[in-house]
Parts: structure tokens; C-alpha cells; sequence
């Protein structure tokens, strides 16, 4: 089983630098999907109240045969697109659905919370990170983080409040490597975490570029480019509900790439994302 090393928030927490995502994983699929994970030797798991699998995820945490302070679990707040997030009744609405996504997990504290989307338009998130300031200051989250913010909400954070994100999940792939805001992050403190890390499994799995690198090193190339997100300093959260793939995903720590590899890799870079601009994204 391989070693995932890990990554010391500006908290102090560790979170590993490899975990599990299970976005469009149906519930009951994700009770087993997550149970061979664990079993593959992932220590972080990755969900959201969207997913509708947090019960399926706790069930596999709960039945997996490893103790709950060796998991780090991330879940995360979603839009709820009509309803008022503002004031004292929109912290309190946060609460509820932090409480809610508790439950459903079947825990007493989640390791990571994070705003799953900014909506700008709204101009609620500082609002909402109330919320979040004092479910950390409670400890009933560990950490608490945000996804797919950009400079610009994160700079309205760190302006408005002491806690300072601890992470920033984003997509971030080899076709999509968001260097300015790698830039941005690590001059502040705080980590970057990576969502459809392969790219969705499409066209960059099929990139020739990294085909001759897996080849090179006789990998796969899902494994060259979780290699290049944990070589970048990059927390990656691959997600597949194939056996063989959840093993291969985490066997990525008995080889190394070299300076030709990550020119090589950087030179695939298209600057198109897979997923929607998070400026204008609102869905409910
Ligand atoms: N915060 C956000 O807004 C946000 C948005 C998107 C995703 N996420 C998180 O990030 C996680 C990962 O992103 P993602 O699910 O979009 O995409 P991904 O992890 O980049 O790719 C998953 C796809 O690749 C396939 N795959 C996995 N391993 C493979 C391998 N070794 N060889 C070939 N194909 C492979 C999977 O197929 P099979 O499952 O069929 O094996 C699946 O279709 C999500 O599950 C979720 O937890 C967060």
C-alpha cells in the first residue's frame, strides 16, 4: 500500500495530499465505492450535500474497520439558489444544512467544510463564512475552507475575517493548471486542492504528450498526472467507482517525473475549462 503524503494547512491540520471524490456516485453505489477505497488505503473522502451521497459515504466510514481520527472528511455547503442567505436567519440557514449534512454522515465533526460556490452576484459568502467562523470556533469542523472562489471573494475574506481560508478546491488539471491562482494561494497561506484532477477521465487521459510520459515510466497516465498534481504541491481528489482504477489512482508514489516530463506536461495546458466559470456560476 503506498504512502500519501500529507499537506499542514495554515491551521495546523494535515489533510492528505491524495484523497477521494465521489461526485455523481448514486448513494448506494457510494456506500461501496468508498468502503474500497478506504480499503485501498485513501484516508480522505471527498463529498457534498449536493452529491446526495453522504449517507452512503457515512455508511462506509462507519462500517470501513478504521478509526474516525484516521479520516478526513470534506463536505460541503450548497447554494440553495432561492433562498436568503443573508443576516442572522441566512448563518442560521447554514447551520441547518451543516447539521443536516452531520446526520446524513453519521458523525460528530467533519475534518473540512467548505462553500461549494461563491455567487458573487449575491454578495452573501462573507455572510455565509459567519457561519462557518463559528462552526470552527465550536470545533465541530476541523477546518473550513471554500471551492472555486476567486482573488477576488478571497481577498474580501481575508479582509473581513480572522480565519483565513485553509484551502481552495478548484478545477485544476494539466489541460487547466490555474497558475496565477496557485500564485495567489501560496502567497496567502492557503492550499489548493484540486477537483476533476483527470481531467473528467476524457480527453487529457488520451493526451499523447502524456501517453509517451506514462510509457517513459511505465504508468498510466492517470497515475503521471496525479503524480504531476502531487509533485506540484496540489491536494488531488480523483474520483472513480471502478475497483481497479480506485487501486491504480492511489499506487502513485514509487516513481518520480522529471524536468523533461513536467515541461512536457505543461506544454499540453489549454486554458478551457470543463466546468462552468465559478464568476457567473448560480445554479440551485
Ligand atoms: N467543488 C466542486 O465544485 C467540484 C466540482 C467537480 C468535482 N469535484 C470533486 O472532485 C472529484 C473529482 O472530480 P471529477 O469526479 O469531476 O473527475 P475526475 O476525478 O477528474 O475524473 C473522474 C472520471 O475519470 C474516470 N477515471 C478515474 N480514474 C481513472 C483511471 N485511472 N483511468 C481512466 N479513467 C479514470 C472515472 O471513471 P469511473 O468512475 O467510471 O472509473 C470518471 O469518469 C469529484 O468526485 C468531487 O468530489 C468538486
Amino acid at each position: 500500500m503506498s504512502t500519501i503524503p500529507s499537506v499542514t494547512l495554515n491551521n495546523g491540520v494535515q489533510i492528505p495530499q491524495l484523497g477521494f471524490g465521489v461526485w455523481q456516485v448514486p448513494d448506494a453505489e457510494a456506500a461501496i465505492a468508498v468502503r474500497t477505497a478506504i480499503e485501498a488505503g485513501y484516508r480522505s473522502i471527498d463529498t457534498a450535500a449536493i452529491y446526495e451521497n453522504e449517507a452512503g459515504t457515512g455508511q462506509a466510514i462507519a462500517t470501513a474497520g478504521v478509526p474516525r481520527e484516521e479520516l478526513f472528511i470534506t463536505t460541503k455547503l450548497w447554494n440553495s439558489g432561492t433562498k436568503d442567505w443573508s443576516g442572522q436567519q441566512g448563518q442560521d440557514a447554514v447551520l441547518r444544512a451543516f447539521d443536516e449534512s452531520l446526520a446524513k454522515l453519521g458523525l460528530d465533526y467533519i475534518d473540512l467544510y467548505l462553500i461549494h460556490w461563491p455567487r458573487p452576484m449575491h454578495g452573501t459568502f462573507l455572510n455565509i463564512w459567519k457561519a462557518f467562523e463559528k462552526l470552527y470556533a465550536e470545533g465541530r469542523v476541523k477546518a473550513v475552507g471554500v471551492s472555486n472562489f476567486g482573488p477576488q471573494q478571497l481577498d474580501a475574506l481575508r479582509q473581513e475575517s480572522s480565519v483565513v481560508p485553509v484551502l481552495n478546491q478548484v478545477e485544476l488539471h494539466p489541460h487547466f493548471p490555474q497558475l496565477e491562482l496557485r500564485e495567489y494561494h501560496a502567497e496567502h497561506g492557503i492550499a489548493t486542492e484540486a477537483w476533476s484532477p483527470l481531467g473528467q477521465g476524457k480527453a487529457l487521459l488520451t493526451e499523447p504528450a502524456l501517453v509517451k510520459i506514462a510509457e517513459k515510466h511505465g504508468r498510466t497516465v492517470a497515475q503521471v498526472v496525479l503524480r504531476w498534481h502531487l509533485q506540484s504541491g496540489v491536494i488531488a481528489i480523483p474520483k472513480s467507482v471502478t475497483p481497479s482504477r480506485i487501486a491504480e489512482n492511489i499506487d502513485v508514489t514509487g516513481f518520480e517525473l522529471d524536468a523533461d516530463d513536467l515541461a512536457a506536461i505543461a506544454g499540453t495546458a489549454t486554458g478551457t475549462r470543463l466546468g462552468p466559470d465559478p464568476q457567473s456560476f448560480d445554479w440551485s
